[in-house]
């Protein structure tokens, strides 16, 4: 299939990339740069030895999403492009609801002016809001506790709507744990912009030296060391879970929501022992106050999306560490660091 990659040069969007073309599709890249380096779309056709045409486009300008839809005929799109840091989502709300919600508008415009009705989003676990029914399935209700959040509720509310108005659209919406990780190769992989959100970025950062200490946040939680749980997922296998995704919506049509996780629940120390097992470098942290909005446990029934795309994360927590650790010593600065 010839697929538009909104986003394509962000963290997810390289790797899915680089799957996509691994598995025979061809793609374009639709990214601003806003949160991106045109490095990384490099080093995606450095790992694949593949060119791929690249439109340094905004989402909010519907002239030129216009022009890159007349210049190319796509079978479907993957949609990544998107703010996604919780906090900055409640400093600067506007922003985030223009950015996410009027740029997915625009750019289903445009998609249903050239015909294009096959489409895959990013979604998130975030949408689960405060659900304490562990494992979270699909079927919970949705109700997310940040603008963030709810930027990704309204664009799931829209894209069904969207499905409902026409039976030509099959829409797969795709809710992530939490992404870990890099491409085996050690040259692409996240490069988060200033001090990292995640807790993954972070620890690579303290164990190469650009930050001095993790903090741990809260270790009083009802959790069996005390720190909060989550289902962490490597991005190649999450990238994965686009190819398997695209190839459900081409023989369907309608609206459908996924899960990809591993249905597995790490606490924050066990991720920190993972990945001093997989660097040999001791993490140096400090327990801190708890984060505020964050949920003890949350991790995926990721059930459905075994039976209905036949997809199934296979890489370990060990592995995740470890292919993160390959990026972050090869690239200390992230794509900032050598050429
Ligand atoms: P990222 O920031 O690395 O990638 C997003 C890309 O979109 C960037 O390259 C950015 O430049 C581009 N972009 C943003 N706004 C744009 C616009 N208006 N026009 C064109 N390009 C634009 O983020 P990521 O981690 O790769 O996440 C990709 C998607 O997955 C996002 O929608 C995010 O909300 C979602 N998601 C991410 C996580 C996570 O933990 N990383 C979890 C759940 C969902
Ligand atoms: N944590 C720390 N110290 C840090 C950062 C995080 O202890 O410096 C802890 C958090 O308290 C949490 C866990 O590590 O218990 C994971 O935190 P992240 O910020 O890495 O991830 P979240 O689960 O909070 O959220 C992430 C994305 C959301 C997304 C969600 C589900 O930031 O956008 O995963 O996909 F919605």
């Amino acid at each position: 299939m010839n697929v538009l990659v909104t986003g394509g040069a962000g963290y997810i969007g390289t790797h899915t990339c680089v799957e996509l073309m691994e598995a025979g599709h061809e793609i374009s890249v639709l990214d601003n740069f806003s949160n991106s380096n045109p490095e990384a779309l490099k080093r995606v056709s450095e790992i694949t030895g593949k060119e791929f045409p690249i439109h340094q486009v905004d989402l909010l300008d519907a002239k030129a999403v216009e022009g890159v839809f007349s210049q190319g005929s796509y079978d479907a799109v993957i949609h990544f492009a998107g703010l996604k840091a919780v906090g900055e989502s409640v400093q600067k709300p506007l922003e985030y609801y223009m950015n996410n919600v009027t740029g997915t508008l625009v750019l289903c415009q445009a998609m249903q002016k050239h015909g294009v009705t096959r489409l895959v989003f990013s979604s998130s676990a975030t949408v689960y809001g405060t659900a304490e029914k562990m494992p979270l399935t699909e079927d919970l209700p949705i109700a997310a506790i940040n603008p963030y959040g709810r930027t990704k509720v309204m664009i799931e509310q829209i894209l069904t709507d969207l499905a409902a108005s026409s039976q030509q659209f099959s829409i797969a919406l795709l809710r992530y744990f939490n992404p870990v990780g890099a491409h085996k190769s050690g040259r692409i992989g996240e490069d988060p912009s200033g001090i990292p959100n995640n807790l993954t970025p972070y620890i690579s950062k303290v164990a190469v030296g650009v930050l001095p200490e993790l903090p741990v946040f809260g270790n009083d939680y009802d959790t069996p060391d005390g720190t909060c749980i989550r289902d962490y997922i490597h991005v190649m296998d999450l990238a994965n879970g686009h190819v398997k995704a695209l190839e459900k919506i081409s023989s369907t049509t309608g609206v459908n929501a996924y899960n990809l996780g591993t249905g597995v629940g790490y606490s924050v120390m066990d991720v920190i022992h993972a990945f001093e097992q997989a660097s040999g470098v001791k993490i140096r942290y400090r327990v801190t106050d708890r984060r505020p909005g964050d949920a003890p446990v949350s991790y995926a029934d990721a059930t459905k999306a075994g039976n209905e795309l036949g997809w199934k994360a296979k890489r370990t927590l060990l592995e995740m560490c470890e292919d993160l650790w390959r990026w972050q010593s090869n690239n200390a600065n992230g794509y900032q660091s050598q050429r």
